[in-house]
């Protein structure tokens, strides 16, 4: 069976071994050195000023639009877009933080959203931020997307959890906007079991992810941002321990997550190429069925890093037959959550605004993956190019 995760770590068994060694070795294990030194390893290896890493890539997601709050960027009420086939945890702070989530519905070629998607919402909305989602490691036109955005004021961040290292335009995808988050739980690119992580170059983004992180206090503040917020609110060093200067929660990731993300770091590149070279052997094989599947469009994109193949069937016959043939072979997941707006949480919470969305819909009916991960052997592929593409309807 070719189940969608393979193991929980790349170098899984030497992983585990420095792990156990790391947590025999004692010393603290709540947020401190490992988790910094990891941060700032991750910083440079995606080509960002600041990282601030937390328990998850749906914290991460909740702090980074809580801080384009605090920072007044955003104001309760503000409509902000989102792409229609995402995670719900991309959605939930918009939710919860009183904004009002605009689906956009995204390009079937890229599952994303694309300039022209953006464009058609911008004038029925006056979205104030886009949050993008890079689904599986693909994306759209990233600069046709950031010159919108910048011509029309809209704050862009991106959700980059399933997307760690693809490269469009030069640049790592998460780089584009005033932010990026990532999601190392194990099922992603990189593992550090459960982690998440957000990137920005903007310096007062960062101090404000750092308090939301930690209950709203300045313990993770550099000590000039600590001097200047303590003078500001007249708070001597005593005090300074437990005041409270913005909302905030407990998101932080522990010293274990730390560890292991700088431990997979190292090996992030390796991991990133593998998928890559995996993905297009498949897509080359599967994709290239026109009459069994809608094309995927990946010539923008310099550097592919999906650690899920992604296929849109021509028709319900199709993806059915594939359910039956993959069964006790391959495991099989719909393509995210398909049109997010029919999920049950979002019928309860989400926008009254009733949107079209004929692709997300499309990929509700009609879409599924299946694993890619870098241990897939040249056997392992093969099967699945039989299964995928060696029947007829
Ligand atoms: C696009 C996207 N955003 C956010 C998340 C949440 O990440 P985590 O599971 O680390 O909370 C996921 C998780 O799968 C995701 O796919």
């Amino acid at each position: 069976m070719l189940n969608l995760v393979k193991s929980a770590f790349y170098k899984e068994k030497e992983t585990r071994r420095a792990l156990a060694r790391f947590i025999e070795r004692g010393g603290q294990l709540s947020y401190g050195k490992e988790c910094r030194d990891f941060e700032s390893a991750f910083a440079k290896w995606q080509g960002a000023k600041y990282a601030v890493m937390f328990s998850s890539g749906s914290t991460a997601n909740f702090a980074l639009v809580q801080a384009l709050m605090h920072l007044h960027h955003l104001k309760r009420g503000d409509a902000v877009g989102f792409s229609a086939v995402t995670w719900p945890t991309n959605i939930l702070p918009l939710i919860q933080l009183g904004l009002k989530p605009v689906p956009i519905d995204v390009d079937l070629k890229t599952l994303n959203i694309s300039p022209k998607t953006l464009q058609t919402s911008f004038k029925k909305h006056k979205l104030k931020a886009v949050f993008l989602t890079h689904v599986l490691g693909l994306c759209d036109d990233i600069k046709g997307i950031v010159s919108f955005c910048k011509k029309n004021k809209i704050f862009l961040i991106e959700d980059t959890c399933e997307a760690l290292g693809t490269v469009c335009d030069g640049k790592k995808l998460g780089s584009f906007g005033l932010g990026g988050t990532f999601s190392f739980f194990i099922g992603h690119h990189m593992s550090t079991i459960e982690g998440g992580m957000v990137v920005t170059n903007d310096e007062h983004v960062s101090r404000e992810l750092r308090i939301i992180r930690s209950h709203g206090w300045d313990r993770h503040l550099e000590p000039h941002e600590q001097k200047s917020l303590r003078e500001r609110h007249g708070v001597d060093d005593f005090y300074a321990q437990y005041t409270f200067y913005n909302l905030g929660n407990n998101f932080r990731p522990t010293e274990v997550s730390g560890f292991l993300g700088k431990i997979q770091l190292k090996h992030a590149d390796t991991i990133v190429n593998k998928r890559e070279r995996n993905f297009k052997k498949l897509s080359k094989a599967i994709h290239s069925k026109s009459d069994l599947y809608y094309p995927i469009e990946t010539r923008h994109i310099e550097v592919i890093s999906n650690f899920a193949f992604p296929l849109i069937t021509r028709t319900k016959a199709v993806q059915e037959e594939l359910v039956r043939r993959a069964r006790g072979k391959v495991e099989i997941r719909p393509l995210i959550a398909g049109n997010i707006t029919r999920q049950p949480f979002y019928k309860l919470h989400g926008s009254m605004h009733s949107e079209k969305l004929p692709n997300a819909e499309i990929i509700h009916e009609r879409g599924l993956y299946f694993g890619n991960n870098p241990d897939l052997s040249h056997k392992d592929i093969q099967t699945l190019i039989e299964i995928f593409t060696n029947f007829k309807i």
